[in-house]
């Protein structure tokens, strides 16, 4: 199969064939062949695209170097500014608990915390975290290596306890969510049905406040009933 940049015979294959139609005089068919060979190169480009480089297109950069605080360590990377913080995290730290669910904002499985807040890795350029704390499943618990729940994060031993999980994959996801949304239902954050239930005045962390506000997080295994009883019991303190 030929490649779509292979632009046919080499012009010295038609040199023959040309002079011959030149020394008959046949200069209109010898420039309707240059035309049909420039226009399956034309189409051929249309089709594929010319290599960047033959428009001015930039080479792809070098890196950027950049510095991430993580879960209190300072890291110092080189990354493709396109980066996102989720592939920093996973390739460049090896940090795996946080997860590419889409890719696309619409799962929640990447969430991390930034400064407190939660976020979609996916979302986020790994150069714009820079000087930001950033908290992943990997530095909640109480200890680096935790030997027993006492020593876990309350959420994270509320869902071990609620069986908040299936499968697991969108459970860190849903952790850092979670530590978020109770922390801000504490600083008297509203949501959308604290306004349907009228109750603004630091409402509580009801069911339908905490199905609202983890609505982000998406379970694919459906562990829903349970992770929501699991962020009731961490809101409450009711964990070890
Ligand atoms: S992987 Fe980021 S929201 Fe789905
Ligand atoms: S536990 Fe499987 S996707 Fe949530």
């Amino acid at each position: 199969m030929s490649h779509p940049f292979d632009l046919g015979p080499e012009p010295d294959e038609f040199a023959e064939e040309e002079h011959q139609l030149a020394k008959s005089g046949l200069n209109l068919e010898l420039s309707r062949r240059r035309f049909v060979q420039a226009a399956g190169v034309l189409s051929a480009v249309a089709t594929v695209g010319l290599p960047g480089p033959l428009f001015g297109e930039k080479p792809a950069t070098s890196g950027q170097a950049v510095t991430l605080k993580v879960n209190g360590q300072t890291q110092a990377l080189n990354v493709d500014p396109r980066t996102s913080l989720l592939d920093a995290l996973r390739e460049k730290l090896d940090m795996t608990g946080t997860k590419k669910g889409c890719d696309h904002g619409q799962c929640g499985a990447c969430t991390v915390l930034i400064d407190g807040r939660r976020v979609n890795s996916c979302l986020t350029l790994a150069v714009a975290a820079e000087g930001a704390e950033i908290t992943t499943i990997e530095g909640l618990a109480k200890s680096a290596d935790p030997k027993d729940i006492s020593e876990l994060h309350p959420v994270q031993a509320a869902f071990l306890q609620h069986d908040g999980y299936q499968c697991g994959y969108c459970t860190p996801g849903q952790i850092c969510s979670a530590v978020a949304a109770i922390e801000e239902q504490k600083q008297g954050a509203l949501s959308i049905v604290s306004f349907h239930t009228g109750n603004t005045d630091h409402p509580d962390l009801s069911d339908d406040e905490i199905r609202e506000r983890m609505s982000g997080n998406i379970c694919r295994c459906g562990a829903y009933p349970n992770i929501v009883a699991a962020v009731r019991a961490a809101s409450k303190g009711a964990t070890v």
